[in-house]
């Protein structure tokens, strides 16, 4: 449980991300108390109860919501889904003309009742949608960040896990940039342990990693959205996980270092675009860590990214 006493977070938008949001927060206990909120009154109050039916089953966690915005009333974190999600093939950037337009027109409702919460954008495309959220909040940076590619490193986590035969949690490997097409692993910094990750020796006697199968791990992170979204028709539950465990980081201030998505200013030649870079989570909110070193190519992709979607806000400003 958090050590902000009575600890809330509010969830915006009861879709399939918002109610896993909403769902993993209640079981991890990120918070004392979890809202969902949305416009949809049936959807809202649906979810809700749905959730609060199982709560003699998870731990000191309370779950209210609805569609009166005075439920966001008293957040300290407030998490944003709302918005069209990606349709089998269509890329996270394709929704960023609709979804920019709900966030404009959301963005001043939720801060006239939260303030001081520290906003993390989940919506895609989730990067852009921060940067035009802070120009027209005018909130400091480190006070809105996008959930960024915590959700793809923690793909990049697992499938090199799976491989290396280890715990996911000794697996240190970051996923950086847009999350979304432009994104690409800091190989220069991989370890499994202290080990780095061409070096390692698979445990179950399978060949060390190489180059090329390093590459196809990146693509399959990538593209693991749309193979799930072709499948199901979404994602939910590890986006959800993903973003409990950001709150969670906030909310109990660890200073946790983590990937998400604030706006950055001159960081390695960048300024102005939010791409997720190793940063310290805390109370605060999201501080990119400048130290943070790229190889030569590494820094070529980051522009990479940056340049793609600096392209896309400028598009939306109109
Ligand atoms: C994801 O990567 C769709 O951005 C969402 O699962």
């Amino acid at each position: 449980m958090s050590v902000i006493e009575n600890s809330k977070v509010t969830v915006v938008g009861a879709g399939s991300v918002g109610s896993s949001v909403a769902y993993a927060a209640l079981i991890r206990g990120s918070a004392r108390h979890v809202a969902l909120y949305d416009i949809a009154t049936e959807k809202a109050e649906a979810e809700v109860l749905d959730l609060a039916h199982g709560t003699q089953f998870t731990g000191s966690s309370d779950i209210v919501g609805g569609s009166d915005i005075s439920v966001i009333e008293g957040s300290h974190v407030v998490v944003i889904t709302a918005g069209a999600k990606q349709k089998p093939g269509q890329t996270r950037i394709e929704l960023a003309g609709v979804n920019a337009g709900i966030l404009r027109s959301m963005m001043p409702q939720l801060l006239s009742v939260a303030p001081n919460a520290i906003y993390v954008v989940v919506t895609n495309p989730c990067d852009v949608l921060t940067v035009l959220a802070q120009e027209a909040t005018g909130l400091p940076p480190e006070q809105i960040f996008a959930s960024g590619t915590v959700l793809d490193t923690s793909r990049l986590r697992w499938l090199l896990a799976r491989r290396a035969g280890v715990s996911t949690s000794s697996v240190h490997a970051y996923i950086v940039g847009e999350h979304g097409d432009t994104e690409f692993p800091l190989w220069s910094h991989a370890t499994i342990g202290t080990v780095p990750i061409l070096d390692w020796v698979p445990l179950d006697g399978q060949p060390k990693f190489t180059a090329d199968e390093l590459d196809q791990i990146a693509v399959d992170v990538r593209d693991a959205a749309y193979k799930v979204i072709q499948g199901k028709g979404a994602t939910n539950y590890a986006i959800g996980l993903s973003s409990a465990r950001i709150v969670e980081a906030i909310l109990n201030d660890e200073h946790a270092v983590m990937p998400v998505s604030p706006v950055l200013h001159d960081f390695h030649g960048v300024d102005g675009v939010a791409l997720s870079v190793p940063s310290i989570v805390s109370a605060t909110g999201a501080v990119p860590i400048r130290e943070t070193q790229f190889s030569v190519s590494e820094l070529g992709l980051f522009r990479r990214s940056a340049d793609a979607l600096r392209d896309v806000a400028t598009s939306l400003r109109g």
